[in-house]
């Protein structure tokens, strides 16, 4: 069998043979030592509960697509601008003719025919629907029903699975396996209940100096609205077009449906020209759009009002992407499928033409994604920007902890086997290729408690930080949190936008909201106005953000330096000046940052 990858000939797995697979001694592929926290094995899973099993093939030209990520991003490059297109991230993306025809081969030896097999755009991904008594045979593994000892929600995983050796150097992963992936959406629920009555202005009709130098309306310091992140972000008076190209793209999952009623409510009361506008819904793995008032999502409903409301006239896409673990295995139609990300990058990577600017408000513990999975969405994040989107994720509410918001509740375990106290990284926000979003509060702005941030230990630290997180790392005193965090990894997040007491309208009322759940949206609007400067006048978009952003972009930025982001019973880091793991490099300031990408090519 060796021979097979000794000749690299292109049919040459054709000759391995059904038969071959079945002697091929099976190697453990990946395992876990065990469920999350709070996660207990419950029963053996029914052998006829379906599965939808996705396997990531190996992308070997992905330095490649990194090298053209770097360059077209980069604004002193020659070839800053020359973004990709979808057949050419394709190519790049492509697993070798080899390993085509190898896992063909196996998953034939299994009964599974060409016609059974969805592949993805690049060929990268499979997906097959297979009962789990059959995917036991393949991975050599047993299936159990998992159940959280909190909510009752049960998964069907294992905590190891093996493939024929032969093949382990022609899959990355296959999941649900031993993904038990928590996903989120990152509003605070907690400060939602907390402001469900309307903040006290302490100047209502008076001025106040904002982070820009302009005169703000003071009772922004207490309900933020779209005309207020229009004047503290020095927007006001620039008009987007709506024809010339320019859009702005919004995920939902979790079935958090944007409801049309509460969008039209709040252009009525924070932006009535936009009033009677609409936006573009498409659905993905089977993801919803329930228009009833009860079935509306704040987080959503926040989203959509927000991001489309301060873009506006700009046409906008909301993607409402269906799929996602936990559910109930005793119900007899849902299939056990992985967290949502991969479904909703499948698709986008299959279109021709994309948003110039997406933002996502949900998350996972970086440490409940397994590397290997991470390590793929995180390369079609690099795909994304390849193609010349900028993609914005919010930083998560825990501060330096885990998705729980208040401090005092946080359970910071590493969940590898030691059960060590640690900081907990979000992902994707912890992903080097996008652009991950904290939250302020107040003005003058300072970093709001929960603000997510810190450093991965997944990613390395990208050399566009460099010298940004070097100079942060200088000024902790020797030791600081020496063990809690990974000093060499990818630090985030890389900006800032407001995230608190924002006047949302959510089946009929309105309401207030936080989290940076409302800062990624808010950075992604100005980022979209920026895009729309730049193709107004003949330029290319923006793109990967943070090449330009470390590099020029930050000096556009208001530099937030009061405010630190507490958990797992620290107080986690502080806002200084320059780049630090609470706020990044800052808000934007919209009329230094239009200057700045307009000046460049
Ligand atoms: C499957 O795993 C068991 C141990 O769990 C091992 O004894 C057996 O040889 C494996 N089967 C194959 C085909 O590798
Ligand atoms: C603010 O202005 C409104 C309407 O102009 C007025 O009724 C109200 O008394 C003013 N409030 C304060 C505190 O000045
Ligand atoms: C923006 O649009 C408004 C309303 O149509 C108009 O009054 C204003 O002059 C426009 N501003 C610019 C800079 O074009
Ligand atoms: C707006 O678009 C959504 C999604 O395409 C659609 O469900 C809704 O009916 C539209 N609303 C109006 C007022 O056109
Ligand atoms: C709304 O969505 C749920 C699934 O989340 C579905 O069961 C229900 O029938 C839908 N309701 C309507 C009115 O479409
Ligand atoms: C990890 O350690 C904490 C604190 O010592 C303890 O409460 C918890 O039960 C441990 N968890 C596991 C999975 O061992
Ligand atoms: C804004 O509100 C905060 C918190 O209430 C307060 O400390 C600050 O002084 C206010 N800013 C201004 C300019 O009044
Ligand atoms: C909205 O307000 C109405 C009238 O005050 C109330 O009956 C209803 O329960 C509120 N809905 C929500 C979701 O708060
Ligand atoms: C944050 O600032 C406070 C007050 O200056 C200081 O005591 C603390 O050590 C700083 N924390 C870190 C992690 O730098």
């Amino acid at each position: 069998m060796r021979l097979v990858s000794l000749l690299g000939l292109p049919f040459a797995a054709a000759l391995v043979g059904a038969a071959s697979f079945k002697d091929c001694q099976h190697k453990v592929k990946e395992s876990i030592h065990g469920p999350p926290r709070g996660w207990y094995k419950h029963a053996p899973a029914p052998k006829h509960h379906m599965l939808e099993l996705k396997i990531a093939l190996p992308q070997p030209k992905f330095p490649e697509l990194e090298q053209h990520l770097w360059e077209v991003s980069d604004p002193s490059h020659t070839r800053y601008g020359a973004h990709l297109s979808k057949e050419e991230t394709d190519a790049l993306m492509a697993p070798h003719p080899e390993t085509l025809d190898i896992v063909s081969e196996w998953l034939a030896s299994h009964g599974l025919a060409e016609e059974d097999l969805i592949r993805s755009s690049a060929n990268d991904w499979v997906t097959i629907h297979v009962p789990v008594g059959l995917a036991e045979d393949m991975l050599n593994t047993t299936y159990h029903v998992y159940k959280d000892s909190k909510t009752g929600e049960s998964m069907v995983r294992t905590t190891s699975y093996s493939l024929p050796e032969i093949l382990h150097e022609h899959v990355d992963l296959i999941q649900p396996t031993t993904m038990f992936a928590r996903f989120k959406a990152f509003k605070s629920s907690l400060h939602w209940t907390d402001l469900a009555q309307p903040p006290v202005s302490n100047s209502p009709n008076g001025t106040i100096t904002g982070p820009a130098g302009n005169q703000v309306d003071a009772s922004c310091n207490n309900t933020v609205t779209i005309s207020c992140l229009k004047q503290l972000y020095n927007s006001v008076g620039y008009n987007t077009s709506a024809t010339n190209g320019n859009q702005l793209g919004l995920t939902g999952y979790l079935e958090q449906y944007a409801n049309n009623m509460d969008l039209q409510q709040f252009y009525q009361l924070e932006n009535p020209s936009a009033y009677g506008s609409n936006y573009t819904f498409v659905s993905i793995n089977g993801g919803l759009n329930n228009q009833s008032y009860a079935d509306a999502g704040i987080e959503a409903d926040l989203d959509t009002q927000f991001g489309f409301g301060l873009t506006w006239p700009t046409p906008g896409t909301f993607y409402s992407t269906g799929g996602e673990p936990p559910f109930t295995p005793d119900m007899l139609s849902p299939t056990d499928t992985n967290e949502p990300y991969s479904y909703w990058l499948d698709y986008v990577l299959s279109q021709d033409t994309l948003p110039q600017t997406i933002s996502t408000s949900y998350g996972d513990d970086e440490q409940t994604v397994p590397y290997t999975y991470a390590t793929r969405v995180c390369a079609g994040m690099a795909a994304l920007g390849a193609r010349g989107v900028s993609v914005m994720f919010s930083s998560g509410d825990g501060g330096v902890g885990d998705g729980d918001a208040n401090p005092a509740t946080q359970e910071c375990y590493s969940n590898d086997g030691r059960n060590v106290t640690k900081f907990l990284p979000a992902f994707p926000a912890s992903c080097p290729y996008v652009t991950a979003v904290g939250a302020t509060i107040n003005i003058p702005e300072t970093a709001v408690f929960f603000s997510g941030g810190g450093f991965s230990d997944y990613f390395l630290r990208p050399s566009y930080q460099d010298a940004a997180v070097s100079e942060y790392l200088a000024k902790l005193a020797p030791g600081t949190y020496e063990g809690l965090y990974n000093p060499y990894g990818r630090a985030y997040p890389d900006v800032a936008a407001q995230g608190y007491n924002f006047l949302v309208v959510y089946q009929g009322n309105t309401t207030y909201v936080a989290g940076t759940s409302c800062s990624s949206p808010t950075f992604a609007s100005f980022v979209s106005m920026l895009n729309d400067a730049r193709i107004s006048n003949g330029k290319t978009p923006l793109g990967f953000l943070n090449p330009f952003l470390y590099s020029s972009g930050y000096a556009a930025l208001n530099d937030i330096t009061e405010g630190n982001n507490p958990g797992c019973g620290t107080e986690g880091f502080n806002a200084t000046v320059g780049w630090d793991p609470v706020t990044g490099s800052g808000t934007p300031d919209f009329e230094k940052l239009m200057a700045l990408v307009l000046s460049m090519p």
